[in-house]
């Protein structure tokens, strides 16, 4: 499993609280069958976000792992990006500074409540300036939560989704559990991730998560999600042929050509 969204360097945001948590984390991960991790810490007004202190993080973190962990996981750069007007206006004129890899996908967090109605146009413009957007943890956003359907353009336009592990096992409560599965049935998700935090409330783990969806969905849907798209986006590679998304286009629209085709097919 490749896990694209992960607070594993230490002591940059609200994520892992010192290098021998980092490690503790690693462990965890490779235990749980991870063999990617994205480090993905938060870009936002409250966090600082250097990439050169990012990839001095995770150097520190290599040279410090257990022998014989290395070589059962790699480990990527990348952010959770927030869509504050600074962070927008910094990303449109140097992408790679803030996507997984310094490649195409961005995964980015809206905020919980007021976020804009120009949504789209702010999605359409980074798609513009090379990104492609993945956007992290709906089933967790209140309103979203609320009205699921705000998301139709977006996915109409091709904006990717990321839901949380831990959203399925239910420890973000019901309501989250019953929008992932929601957001799952009606084939808006692209990846699930951990959005590890520390290795206790928030930990490095999708396993449990993965034979959910295998279970409920089949094991196609849990190898697209947990492995496929995801190690496509650690690979910078174009995004895989998905199945078509539900209520997302008319029949006639379907028709012409499935979604997939349209937006990714080079
Ligand atoms: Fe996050």
């Amino acid at each position: 499993m490749i896990d694209i969204h992960h607070h594993l360097l230490p002591a940059l945001d609200d994520g892992s609280v010192s290098l021998e948590t980092s490690v503790l984390m690693v462990e965890a991960a490779v235990a749980d069958g991870i063999s990617r991790i994205v480090c993905t810490p938060h870009a936002s007004h409250h966090w600082r976000f250097d990439p050169a202190v990012n990839a001095a993080k995770l150097a520190e973190l290599k040279a410090v792992l257990p022998p014989g962990i290395e070589d059962r996981i790699q480990f990527g750069l990348g952010c959770d990006f927030h869509l504050s007007h600074e962070n927008i206006e910094d990303a449109l004129a140097h992408s790679t500074k803030y996507t997984i890899n310094g490649g195409q996908y961005l995964l980015v967090e809206l905020p919980d409540f007021g976020f804009s109605a120009n949504m789209r146009d702010v999605f359409y413009n980074l798609r513009m300036a090379g990104m492609i957007p993945i956007l992290t943890h709906p089933e967790r956003n209140p309103t979203l939560i609320e009205k699921p359907d705000r998301m139709i353009d977006w996915l109409r336009d091709g904006l990717l989704v990321q839901i949380t592990a831990n959203s399925l096992t239910g420890r973000f409560g019901k309501i989250c559990e019953r929008m992932a599965h929601q957001l799952l049935s009606d084939q808006w998700v692209h990846f699930i991730a951990t959005d590890a935090h520390n290795t206790q409330s928030r930990p490095p783990l999708m396993r449990q998560a993965c034979e959910i969806v295998a279970k409920k969905y089949g094991d196609e849907a849990a190898q697209r999600l947990c492995v496929a798209n995801p190690l496509a986006v650690f690979e910078d590679r174009q995004f895989p042929e998905q199945p078509e998304p539900k209520r997302v286009f008319d029949e006639e629209e379907g028709r012409a050509a499935s979604w997939w085709r349209r937006l990714f097919r080079s």
